[in-house]
């Protein structure tokens, strides 16, 4: 189908990669609208990592297109699609400021960066954090400090590689809030999460992978859909993972 045609930002076809003899992503095929977020659940080594690293460039797919509008991504595609990694590594010389810094030279942000980054470090409370540097912070505050640096940057499309691992319930809640709150500016956002239900009303719709293969894609409500009424999303997606 053509991308545009179907009102996708970011359109996936048959996405595959294998690691050896392990196929770690079978032909996963998505679209993205503007302003979307979208759930990837699966249990551990399903391919949600592989996937992600695959849509930001990180790995070289086998096979499958990647399309954003309706070009494929070259080089620009740093400047359109970012990863919040699974590990939250920061630069152990760096301060917290200076990873929002670098975030802004490296994106070349307009001068207007600098109250959004206050603004975003006070919203996970490490504005207290801003000259610590990296090594010395706990793992929570590292997770914070890329969230924010990596949102600052502002692309189109962010990628959530399990972003609540380490945070503490106010981050949690925050990070949600802000999740919401740049779906609503029309950021296309993908979240892989072990955290099924917190996750699942965020999201508009949800893709469960299982080997690498997709097992379940739609919206929340459609996938609760088959059974009783009181069936949870976690209900759905341990039958499904079986
Ligand atoms: N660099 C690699 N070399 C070899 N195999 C890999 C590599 N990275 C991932 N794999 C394999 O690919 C599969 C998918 O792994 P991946 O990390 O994408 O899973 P995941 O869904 O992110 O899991 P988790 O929930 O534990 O983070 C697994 O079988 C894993 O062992
Ligand atoms: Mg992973």
């Amino acid at each position: 189908m053509n991308a545009s045609a179907a009102g996708s930002l970011l359109h996936v076809d048959g996405l595959t990669k294998r690691f050896g003899q392990t196929l770690a992503v079978d032909r996963l095929t998505f679209d993205v609208a503007r302003g979307e977020v979208v759930g990837l659940l699966g249990p551990n080594g399903a391919g949600k990592t592989t996937a992600f690293l695959c849509l930001c460039g990180l790995l070289r797919p086998d096979v499958g297109t990647i399309l954003f509008g309706d070009r494929r991504l070259g080089g620009d595609r740093g400047r359109t699609i970012s990863l919040i990694p699974e590990t939250p590594d920061v630069y152990p010389m760096l301060t917290v400021w200076e990873h929002l810094a670098f975030v802004a030279a490296s994106a070349r942000l307009g001068p207007g960066w600098e109250p959004r980054a206050n603004d975003l470090l006070a919203r996970f409370g490490l504005s207290a954090e801003r000259d610590t540097v990296g090594g010395s912070l706990s793992k929570g505050m590292r997770q914070k400090t890329l969230i924010a640096a990596t949102v600052l940057a502002n692309t189109p499309v962010l990628l959530f590689d399990e972003p609540t691992i380490g945070l503490d319930p106010r981050g949690q809640r925050e990070l949600r809030t802000l999740i919401g709150d740049l779906a609503a500016d029309g950021t296309s956002i993908l979240i892989s999460t072990h955290l099924i239900e917190s996750t699942a009303t965020l999201c508009d719709r949800i893709i469960i992978l299982k080997k690498g293969v997709t097992v379940a894609q739609g919206a929340v409500a459609e996938l609760r859909a088959n059974g009783d009424a009181h069936r949870t999303l976690e209900d759905v997606f341990l039958e499904i993972t079986a």
